[in-house]
């Protein structure tokens, strides 16, 4: 096996690339209802945290084409969308745009999440930062000393992650030793798309965000038993909708069960900056 060529995550280009795709309809008929499993239990953390309609403000940080805007626009609240390709960022508002929803977002931003210089300190009630581009980043750490600087004082912040050891068994699957050990040793996979993936055991996620001063931290499996990305057969499964159900009502009930955490192909965080630093 050849080793994929490993390209600079840095450069959004990779990402500008994908942006029709993210778009089309044809990603959604692909994924299909893993996309609804997905969005169901990260919602279950996002609800209880949101702010007031009145006089929070949301922030989507690598946003891609929009997910959450589009359920949250709809209900009242009001948004910044991030995310470091331009791509992205275009297909973003003109799906905005198309669906009616322009007077809920505030701005739009083509910045890095490890440098978000045009965003103010303090400035967002909530920060969403899922499918996991604190992953796809160069600098974690630097993310996340972002993501703490411009988050309000009592704000929250919720971002999913790659599992270390989940991802070390799954190239253990594929029978990739390399790849094994850099998920074991280093903390960091070579992706087939030559992105390198960082990805965290539970503790050095949470140790990641309170390592910025964020407060204690909940730590949640999203989506556990299927693979990043997912498998074709395990997401046509989630077409039979009794099935469906019982998936999800399993999901939710084993959520925070530590031994499920531990093997997650995702790890979900969800923290809050303390109000009084
Ligand atoms: C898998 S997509 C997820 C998009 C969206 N959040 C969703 O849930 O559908 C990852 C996104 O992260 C963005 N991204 C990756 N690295 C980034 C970085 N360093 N700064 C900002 N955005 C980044 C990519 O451009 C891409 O849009």
């Amino acid at each position: 096996m050849t080793a994929p060529e490993k390209k600079a995550n840095s450069a959004p280009e990779y990402w500008d690339e994908k942006a029709d795709f993210f778009a089309s309809d044809e990603r959604r008929r692909r994924i299909r209802r893993l996309a609804d499993l997905y969005e169901t239990s990260c919602w279950r953390y996002i609800e209880p945290v949101l702010p007031s309609k009145e006089t929070g403000i949301v922030l989507e940080a690598g946003c891609g084409t929009g997910r959450w805007v589009y359920h949250l626009a709809p209900l009242g609240y009001r948004l910044d969308l991030l995310d470091f390709s331009g791509e992205m960022i275009r297909h973003a508002e003109a799906k905005v745009t198309r669906q009616g929803l322009d007077e809920s977002v505030r701005g739009y931003h083509v910045q890095d999440l490890c440098d978000m210089s045009a965003l103010p300190d303090n400035g967002y009630d909530l920060v969403l930062s899922l499918g996991m581009p604190l992953s796809l980043c160069d600098d974690p750490e630097q993310a996340a000393a972002e993501i703490f600087r411009i988050t309000k004082p009592g704000g929250w912040v919720i971002c999913d992650a790659m599992n270390r050891y989940r991802t070390a068994l799954d190239m253990a699957r594929k029978n990739n030793m390399t790849q094994l050990f850099n998920a074991l040793n280093q903390g960091k996979v070579v992706a087939e798309s030559g992105l390198t993936h960082h990805c965290f055991s539970p503790d050095e996620l949470e140790l990641l965000f309170l390592g910025q001063g964020f407060a204690s931290c909940q730590l949640a499996a999203i989506t556990p038993f299927f693979d990043v990305p997912p498998l074709k057969d395990q997401v046509a499964l989630l077409d039979d909708d009794t099935l469906f159900n019982q998936v999800a009502n399993l999901f939710q009930a084993v959520s925070e069960d530590p031994g499920v955490i531990g093997v997650s192909s995702r790890l979900l965080i969800v923290t809050q900056k303390p109000e009084a630093l």
